[in-house]
């Protein structure tokens, strides 16, 4: 059942090609520069008009939602909040039937989410689940919604899941952008092609296992580790961090990169693991800097690079190559070796990677 893997992390890691795939068949066109979305099609006049988007999700479903903000915002310029289900249930949100909630959950069960739809729904507002579970649910309490196709996932720590969440959050960022007249149809078409060679990608990026177990090897006895990124990539450091602590029990925080010298700064020491994803893309220089204050301090770097990338190769003390790809893609592509990083690290531990201790699957508790 584990396909040959030893654990269905694994298993659920390298399916991300075919995952991702699925959950764009048919819904882009790119040479019509097109993208359709049968679940929501019926509020297509409701998208036109939207003035404002709510995403509600809790732990990686958050993580994506956060991806979700900057692409809606980017390319539809629609504006975006994301809040912790849990939160903002509690704390008597101001909400109307002019909102949208995007409701983002896998299993489509967890408790907080559900309670947060039931009150934005009490309130007017339309609800949209992004959802994995087929008839789970949350699928079943909203409006609409745009399932992720990413078949069943086992492992409790999600990973073909959140890459399928990614998925959706911009297919529908390029599709309120075009129902909006946000995007011009020929970037469209430039955009969708691109998008639709990202299962490709993600092929080619899966080749960095070897490497990336060996930088495990180096950080496995680690007691904390920090991740910082910019732009798009904060969220993904945050999913970085979420996925060691849970399966390794290592201690990790995820920083906007700029966030460092506010605090986080203070841990750097020889003992510490720093993991910037540092693609060239609009923060690079921003983040080369932060790089340099963190080897000044003897941190060991481990570098998320672009292909051919040499500034940050001779300051880091690690690198992973990933494939260029366009800004809007890199958190579907830039997520993988982090994916792979804690799953190496957790196994040299003796963890139980897909069972870790105190989780569940789904959280239908408060
Ligand atoms: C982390 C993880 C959890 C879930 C969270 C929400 O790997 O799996 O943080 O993302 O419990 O679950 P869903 O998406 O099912 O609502």
């Amino acid at each position: 059942e584990k396909g040959g893997y030893d654990h269905f992390m694994l298993k659920e890691i390298y399916e991300q090609p075919r995952s991702v795939r699925d959950c764009l068949r048919g819904r882009v066109y790119p040479q019509q520069g097109k993208v359709q979305l049968g679940g929501i099609k019926e509020y297509s006049d409701k998208l036109k008009n939207v003035d404002r988007i709510i995403i509600v999700a809790c732990g990686t479903s958050w993580h994506a939602g956060l991806v979700g903000e900057y692409l809606i915002e980017e390319y539809a310029r629609v504006p975006v909040e994301v809040e912790y289900a849990s939160e903002f249930r509690y704390r008597n949100p101001i909400i109307t039937e002019k909102d949208l909630v995007i409701a983002i959950s896998q299993s489509g069960e967890t408790a907080d989410t559900m309670a947060a739809i039931e009150l934005a729904k009490e309130k007017g507002a339309t609800i949209f689940g992004v959802c994995n579970v087929v008839g789970a649910s949350i699928p079943r309490i909203t409006h609409a919604g745009v399932y992720t196709h990413a078949g069943p996932e086992i492992g409790v720590a999600s990973t073909k899941a959140f890459t399928a969440q990614v998925t959706v959050l911009t297919l529908i960022a390029f599709y309120i952008a075009q129902q909006r007249g946000a995007i011009t149809r020929n970037k469209l078409i430039e955009y969708l092609t691109e998008l639709n060679e990202i299962p490709d990608l993600i092929e080619q990026t899966l080749k960095t296992n070897e490497s990336v177990k060996a930088i495990s090897e180096k950080i496995k006895d680690s007691r904390n580790c920090l991740f910082l990124g910019r732009g798009s990539s904060f969220p993904v450091a945050l999913e970085g961090a979420l996925k060691l602590k849970e399966i390794s029990y290592i201690h990790a925080e995820g920083y906007p990169a700029a966030e460092m010298k506010h605090g986080p700064i203070a841990l750097i020491d020889e003992e510490m693991p720093v993991v910037f994803i540092a693609t060239k893309h609009s923060s690079y220089e921003k983040v080369i800097s932060n790089i340099q204050e963190v080897k000044a301090r003897k941190g060991q770097v481990i570098a998320i690079v672009t292909e051919g990338d040499t500034a940050v190769r001779s300051m880091a003390d690690y690198v992973i190559e990933i494939p260029q790809t366009n800004e809007a893609f890199v958190p579907l592509i830039a997520t993988i070796p982090l994916q792979l990083l804690s799953y190496h690290i957790a196994v040299m531990r003796g963890c139980n990677v897909d069972q870790p201790r105190n989780l569940a699957k789904s959280v239908t508790v408060e």
